[in-house]
């Protein structure tokens, strides 16, 4: 048990990696944020799709600077205020347990925001949303416990070494955003740089159409990892552990990583347990390894830690009622499995892909269904259940946000060889003409 946690420390799927740590396009997309963080007051959006290293990135990067993140983590049913409640309780944390004794971190953690923010009883009263400067203690307490906003945030992390983090910025509800960032402005006024994660591409075309962020938005979006970089994580984790993997294997696990870094990162520790590997090991490993054990290997991590996701998706992109703007979606949808893999895809991009693969049995989608599709794709994925693609009208790209979707599609049944584009599209599309 022991063994397996220090080759979980190794290939990591969850937190920052150290030994198998890659610096994307040699660092390029490290620097557009340490860039954004230079210059104070910017709010850095940061946009990739799930598992694509959006948290590894500003935890490592905010790490080197020796600041420290303030995550607060969005779900639908959250308002704007329970966001600045929330940051603002976690910022009260940090501030009590990097400064005081042990015995008041505990008294903190049990407390509630009421009895939480001491802090603010010193602030200016500046910038802090309603609160005067001749207000008694209990008075700015009740302040902002009843009222929680941007502007106590000013105050909180002002002068600090932390910096708030929006996680899933995408699961807020509409109104719910763009109210977040009207109020976003305040912060943006007092130099207080911050941080937004989200999957889907909504938060900058919001920050886009408000007119006060203008010029204050450091867009970092991460692109589909290149196979170059994905095996890069393969060599530094073998090497570490003294075992040899042949060119062939390196590349069949890259290529089959759906340009995520997490699944790399599993797939090399399953293949390492399958070898007996749990630690470094005294004399190099250089027996040749069947490449069918990557197949096994890459079967076994689609059908355990991916195999949830097709079962919400795809159970409900083959159900025989859903036809119509179905079609269309399971159109472009296929459009991203077909080789190579895509993480966006312009209009022209996707009737090309279809246009080569495309089976005679399908007709390729009509424009003007495609525009319906995607001007009612929040509709379409809420009936879903899951959101797999994005639309960014500014960019005309369609963006996959899922694309272990993809991986789970090619990985779903035990393989002798990966499968083929067509394979693949016919999983998606095949199983369309039962539908009618
Ligand atoms: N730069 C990197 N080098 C090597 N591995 C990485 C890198 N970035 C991410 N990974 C691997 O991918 C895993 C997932 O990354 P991370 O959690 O940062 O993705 P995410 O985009 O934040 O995912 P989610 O959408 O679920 O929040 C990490 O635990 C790590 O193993
Ligand atoms: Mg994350």
């Amino acid at each position: 048990m022991k063994e397996e946690n220090e080759l979980f420390k190794i290939f990591p799927t969850g937190g920052c990696p150290s030994v198998t740590y890659v610096k994307k396009q040699d660092g390029r997309v490290e620097n557009k944020l340490n860039d954004g963080l230079d210059d104070r007051g910017r709010l850095c959006l940061i946009t990739g799709p799930s598992k694509s290293g959006k948290t590894t990135l500003y935890e490592r990067v905010l790490a080197k600077r020796g600041l420290k993140a303030i995550p607060v983590g969005c779900n639908g049913s959250m308002s704007a205020e329970d966001i600045w409640r929330e940051a603002l309780e976690k910022a009260e944390f940090e501030r009590t347990t990097s400064s005081e004794t042990g015995e008041q971190k505990e008294a903190s953690l049990g407390g509630k925001i009421s009895s939480k923010l001491g802090w603010l009883v010193g602030v200016s009263g500046e910038a802090s949303g309603g609160i005067k400067r001749g207000d008694t203690s209990s008075e700015r307490k009740q302040r902002v416990v009843a009222k929680p906003s941007s502007a106590h945030l000013v105050d909180a992390m002002g002068e600090s070494d932390c910096i708030l983090v929006l996680e899933d910025f995408q699961y807020l509800q509409p109104a719910v955003q763009k109210v977040v960032f009207q109020q976003w402005k305040v912060l943006i006024d007092n130099s207080v740089s911050t941080i937004v994660v989200g999957t889907s591409h909504r938060a900058s075309d919001i920050a886009k159409a408000n007119s006060h962020l203008a010029g204050r938005i450091c867009g970092v979006n991460i692109k589909q990892w290149n196979t170059e970089d994905l095996k890069e994580i393969i060599i530094k984790g073998s090497r570490y552990l003294g075992v040899a993997l042949d060119a062939e294997i390196r590349k069949t696990i890259a290529l089959e990583s759906a340009g995520l870094p997490a699944i790399t990162q599993e797939v090399c520790r399953e293949l390492m347990k399958k070898l007996g590997v749990t630690k470094p090991v005294e004399e190099r490993l250089d027996r040749e390894i069947p490449i069918r054990w990557v197949y096994q290997v890459l079967y076994k991590v689609a059908s355990t830690s991916y195999a949830r996701i097709l079962p919400r998706a795809y159970g409900r992109i083959v159900d025989p009622s859903w036809t119509g703007r179905g079609r269309t979606y399971d159109l472009i949808l296929s459009s991203f499995a077909l080789n190579p893999l895509a993480f966006s895809l312009s209009l022209p991009e996707v009737r090309r892909r279809l246009a080569e693969e495309l089976p005679l049995r399908e007709s390729p989608p009509a424009d003007d269904d495609v525009s319906d599709m995607l001007n009612n794709l929040g509709e379409i994925q809420d009936e879903i259940g899951i959101a797999l693609l994005d639309w960014n009208i500014h960019r005309q790209l369609v963006y996959i946000t899922e694309p272990s979707f993809l991986f789970s599609l090619r990985w779903r049944k035990p393989k002798e060889r990966p499968a083929s584009s067509v394979d693949v599209f016919d999983q998606i599309m095949g199983d369309f003409s039962k539908k009618s």
